[in-house]
């Protein structure tokens, strides 16, 4: 199997910083701004999880910050699922297990179509590198043995906690969050504020994982999340798109926000290949730089 964004071949378990470029700049970055580091051995590998998109690294200046959550925000088809998953696969060659949890869509049809994508994931899901968690499939167990009407957020905190400690993860993928706050009415805001607020907490309080949760755009809306907390609890954004530029339609990869790291939000122009994933190709300035000096 090759390396998601890279072509690369995976690095053994053995040698986790073997393929990481981190700019030297990105070290001053994170002095200057007070980025938690050990006393002493300060190492950018240590502070930031490599995404698995080599470019996005370089930009964010390593990666996520590790204990943290991002948030990548996009309409229907823009890679949110395949940005994930490239963080896991990435995660789990560099000898990090990764913890997902399919919501929309079963565990098998999701497996399938990463098949068809290139991506064989069985291997690194009997290594327990990976694990999938089917959360509509989890509950409807739990409804049954317990006739629970509502499903408090502790037990889907739970769920997912003890999921990523059967397999000492890493990092965990929750695609997309939105559906998870079960029990509330759709329109119980509050409610689901609240929820995604003490899940968060109490994800980042293991200190243990490094967290993507993807949310759904609605077409043509302006907004990033469904309950409009989610920007909030993340350390960073990353909004996809799919936009007509100069007459082309191209992917774009939008970094919003990203605390800590030396990022204005910028556009970049991405494409997603089989078996490679998500590649950022060039800023969206250079991008147009380019093809309008062709004209
Ligand atoms: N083999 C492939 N090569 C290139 N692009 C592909 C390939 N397979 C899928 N895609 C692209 O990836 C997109 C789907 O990506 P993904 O499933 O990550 O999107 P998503 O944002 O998670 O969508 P949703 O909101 O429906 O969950 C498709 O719309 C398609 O354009
Ligand atoms: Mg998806």
């Amino acid at each position: 199997m090759s390396n998601p964004g890279t072509g690369a071949p995976i690095a053994s378990a053995a040698s986790p910083q073997a393929n990481v470029a981190v700019p030297a700049q990105a070290v001053t970055y994170a002095q200057q701004y007070g980025v938690p580091r050990e006393a002493t051995g300060y190492s950018p590998f240590k502070v930031y999880a490599p995404t698995g998109v080599p470019k996005l690294d370089e930009i964010l200046g390593g990666g996520f910050l590790r204990g943290k959550t991002y948030l990548v925000a996009g309409e229907a088809g823009c890679g949110k699922t395949i940005l994930s998953l490239q963080f896991l696969l990435h995660g789990a060659s560099l000898g990090e297990p990764g913890v997902y949890i399919a919501i929309d869509e079963p565990t098998s049809q999701l497996l399938r179509g990463l098949r068809m994508f290139g991506w064989d994931v069985r291997p690194l899901i009997a290594e327990r590198k990976l694990l999938f968690l089917d959360m509509r499939t989890h509950f409807s167990k739990i409804y049954l043995r317990d006739e629970r009407r509502k499903i408090e957020p502790k037990y889907v905190i739970e769920s997912i906690l003890n999921a990523a400690k059967k397999i000492r993860a890493k990092r965990l993928v929750i695609d997309p969050i939105a559906p998870l706050v079960y029990g509330g009415k759709e329109e119980d805001v509050l409610y689901a504020r609240e929820f995604l607020r003490e899940m968060v907490f109490a994800i980042e309080k293991t200190g243990e994982l490094t967290t993507i949760m993807t949310s759904e755009i609605p077409t043509g809306s302006t907004k990033l999340s469904r309950f409009g907390v989610e920007e909030f609890l993340a350390s960073g954004i990353i909004v996809l798109s799919i936009e007509e530029i100069d007459g082309e339609i191209e992917r774009v990869m939008y970094i919003r926000k990203a605390r800590w790291a030396p990022v204005k939000p910028s556009k970049y122009i991405f494409e997603i290949k089989t078996g490679e994933g998500i590649i950022i190709r060039e800023s969206l300035s250079e991008y147009l730089r380019r093809i309008r000096a062709r004209r």
